[in-house]
């Protein structure tokens, strides 16, 4: 993990009819939550993402099925598979992400810190790596 990405273990409610996860914003997670949103029925071998937000803060969830976070922060690099509903994976801004290797019947629900607005996103990688740079150095 680094400081720009973090993986979250959320609560488990757990009787005989089955678990219950339950996340609350500013209080499991770090942000309120202003926008949910998933993606689902992804053909196999298509990816999502590639691209990095300006000021967005969002959790990632595998709530069914399995996929593979590729992550970097312009320095360091990761992959983190999920594939478990009670884990998220914390990204702080100014993180590129690319979501592959989607299982059959995944779903990947994203809770995020503001409403969607195009002008935070960083789509072309060079960029992002310049603006990662200029937000390290201040
Ligand atoms: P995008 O974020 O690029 O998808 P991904 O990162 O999952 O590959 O969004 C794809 C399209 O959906 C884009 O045209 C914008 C639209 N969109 C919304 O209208 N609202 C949203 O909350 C999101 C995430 C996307």
């Amino acid at each position: 993990m680094s400081g720009s990405w973090e993986l979250l273990r959320f609560p488990i409610v757990n009787d005989r009819r089955g678990n219950l996860t339950f996340i609350e914003g500013s209080r499991n997670i770090s942000f309120g939550i202003s926008r949910v949103y998933y993606l689902y029925d992804v053909p196999g071998g298509s990816f999502r993402g590639g691209h990095a937000h300006k000021e967005l803060e969002q959790v990632v969830i595998a709530v069914s099925g399995s996929f593979d976070v590729h992550l970097s922060d312009g320095r360091r690099s990761e992959v983190v598979s999920l594939n478990r509903s009670y884990y998220g994976l914390y990204l702080k801004n100014l993180v590129w992400r690319e979501l592959r290797n989607f299982s059959s019947g995944a779903c990947c629900l994203v809770l995020a810190s503001h409403n969607y607005d195009e002008s935070d996103y960083i789509r072309d990688y060079d960029t992002f790596v310049l603006e990662a740079h200029r937000e390290r150095v201040g």
